[in-house]
């Protein structure tokens, strides 16, 4: 297991923690091999009861590496972060999200497949696929507009514009802000209760709640794969990912 994927088990809670705190834990392409594994034991292991995903240092993650996006961009299904996608899906054991800082981009579509999720007053969420030059993932497309509705959606995904705790309360996004200092023991308490039901009902429960958004939610994520990896060596891609390192603003226009 990478050292940048932490995992825990404590009590029926694995404990899986983003650990890239320079680069606020942005996904690197060994860290979603972490993160498939972390999945995998928990489906395994009849200890696991609950999962809790957070990130260290006061993020939760920048989303993917864009380094990794320019020099070795995902090529398709068989690719780590798809993996990890489809095990978020597959997950049948509750899943509880604790947001702090920065969940840009998969920071974020990975809170539509939470059961559960915390945020903490400092938490900024972002997808700002197309101002890459690219297009919505983890079936965003099809479970955003479900959640927060067509419109709003629509700001969030095109427009791309940062927001805050407030508003992803507002949206229904997140189940409750808490100040900062308090995430951690909050969302580690609601867990643990979870932790506490009968699992049997809860892994019913869970797909119950899941079964007519399943098929769904799998065709959108292979449908915006195929986009997104197109997408990836686009010359507004190209040209969106040198200017975040260049720290500069990107011009499209000139394309
Ligand atoms: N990929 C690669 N490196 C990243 C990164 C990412 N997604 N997000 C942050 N980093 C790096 C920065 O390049 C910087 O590295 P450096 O110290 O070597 O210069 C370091 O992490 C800290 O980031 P910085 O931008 O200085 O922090 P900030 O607090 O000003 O802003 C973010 C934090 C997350 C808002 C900002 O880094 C950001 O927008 N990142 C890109 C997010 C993104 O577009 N993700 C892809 C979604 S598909």
């Amino acid at each position: 297991m990478s050292e940048q994927i932490l995992t825990q088990l404590d009590d029926g809670l694995l404990t899986v923690t983003f650990n890239r705190p320079e680069k606020k834990n942005a996904f690197t392409r060994e860290m979603y091999e972490g993160l498939v594994s972390a999945l995998d034991r928990a489906a395994a292991d009849p200890g696991v009861r609950v999962i809790l995903f957070q990130g260290s240092g006061g993020s939760f993650t920048a989303g993917n590496d864009l380094m990794d996006f320019m020099q070795d961009p995902p090529k398709g299904e068989g690719s780590p972060v798809f993996r990890f996608l489809l095990g978020l899906v597959a997950c049948e054991k509750p899943i509880v999200a604790a947001v702090e800082g920065p969940a840009v981009g998969l920071g974020t579509t990975l809170l539509l497949h939470s059961d559960l999720v915390y945020a903490a007053d400092t938490a900024r969420f972002h997808l700002p696929f197309v101002n890459l030059g690219l297009v919505p993932e983890g079936a965003s497309s099809y479970l955003l507009p479900r959640v927060v509705g067509a419109l709003a959606a629509n700001e969030l995904l095109l427009l791309g514009e940062p927001f805050s705790a407030a508003r992803a309360l507002e949206l229904g996004l997140v189940n409750q802000v808490v100040p900062a200092a308090e995430l951690s023991a909050s969302a580690k308490q609601k867990a643990l209760a979870l932790s506490e039901r009968p699992l049997g009902a809860l892994i019913e429960a869970k797909k119950l709640i899941k079964a007519g958004i399943k098929a769904p939610t799998l065709e959108a994520m292979k449908r915006e794969g195929a986009v997104f990896v197109d997408r990836l060596t686009s010359a507004e891609a190209a040209e969106a990912f040198s200017a975040f390192f260049e720290k500069r603003k990107p011009n499209f226009k000139k394309l």
